[in-house]
């Protein structure tokens, strides 16, 4: 393997693709995997924590701290994605049961622990759930804003929503989460549905993984065909829209998409657009601009990462 140079905490919901997002960046040579922090979101605390755990033994993850973290939003109701991941967040390959132990410590604490303890501008926050364990973290501890590299998270669309017209899944579901984490002014990276939704895992694709003979490459199989079906059903897709590991993708190489600069707030008071991640593209972006937006991915380059990463992990 190669020179880590990227450390990364990843803050995520497993859920199928974010499943998919802990393997690419585990198994990609220069992704430091600092820590795993769960968050409620596409299903309760407990299950996804479970499920990230499952990953972690499927692909022999060790010597990374896993923690949970909080298991309801800031201010809303719980609101789970069963339609999409099913009653245990990972419906699909039977999962094993978990070998790891989770850290003691809450998800807030291992963020502001890992971030303080390492030199400033060097770990990337990559959240690809709900922004709540991200959002109470910078209250907490409001120098990790200035002590991060970015934040590089899934979540939202300029034109595109999925839990409402207008809004994303991970926004939707806390916004007052997601308003803190976007006023902060860390460089932000939103990898939203706009670009996700170029990210479909096609039966070529699919191909793809199943010519890895490996436990992790059969998962990630099972998991592609569980979530295939459920996106046909609830939101007509042919092909998936393999969410999360563009975030990490982007991380690993920002030339696997274009960005463009542009001011995003979160609609906190919107009857119908509550949750919508409004970018405003009126003007050329102020010179203090510290939020982009994903625009177009680069298909060939990003799955081959993630087959890349499925080798290696073998
Ligand atoms: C996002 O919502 C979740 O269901 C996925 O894991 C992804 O993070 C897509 O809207
Ligand atoms: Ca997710």
């Amino acid at each position: 393997m190669g020179i880590k140079m990227k450390k990364i905490i990843l803050d995520c919901d497993p859920g199928h693709d974010d499943a998919i997002a802990l393997l690419l960046a585990w198994g990609n040579p220069e992704i430091e995997l600092l820590a795993v922090t769960t968050v409620v979101g596409n299903q309760t605390l407990d299950k996804v924590t479970r499920n990230a755990l499952a990953v972690a033994r499927i692909a022999n993850i060790t010597g990374v701290p896993f923690a949970a973290g909080c298991s309801r939003p800031l201010v809303r109701n719980i609101e789970v994605a069963a339609d999409i991941h099913g009653e245990s967040g990972l419906d699909g390959p039977r999962l094993p049961d978990p070998t790891l132990t989770l850290d003691a410590r809450h998800a807030i604490d291992v963020i502001i622990d890992t971030v303080m303890a390492h030199p400033p501008g060097s770990v990337t926050l990559v959240p690809t759930g709900g922004l709540t364990n991200i959002a109470m973290a910078v209250r907490k501890e409001p120098r990790i804003a200035e002590r991060v590299k970015e934040v590089v998270l899934m979540g939202g669309g300029y034109h595109v929503g999925n839990w409402s017209a207008v809004a994303e899944f991970n926004i939707k579901i806390d916004p007052e989460a997601a308003h803190i984490v976007f006023n902060e002014r860390w460089p932000l990276t939103m990898v939203g549905l706009d670009l996700t939704h170029q990210a479909l895992a096609t039966p070529q694709v699919c191909q793809r993984i199943a010519a890895i003979d490996s436990a992790p490459a059969t998962f990630v199989g099972e998991l592609l065909q569980f979530f295939g079906q459920m996106y046909r059903q609830a939101q007509g897709f042919d092909a998936p829209p393999v969410h999360d590991p563009c975030a990490v993708a982007y991380v690993i190489d920002p030339s696997v998409m274009t960005v463009r600069k542009v001011p995003i707030d979160i609609e906190l008071t919107g009857t119908l657009t509550l949750g919508m991640t409004v970018a405003d593209f009126r003007f050329p972006a102020p010179q203090d601009c510290h939020t982009q937006v994903a625009m177009t991915l680069d298909q060939d380059k990003f799955w081959g990462l993630v087959v890349d990463a499925l080798e290696r992990i073998g």
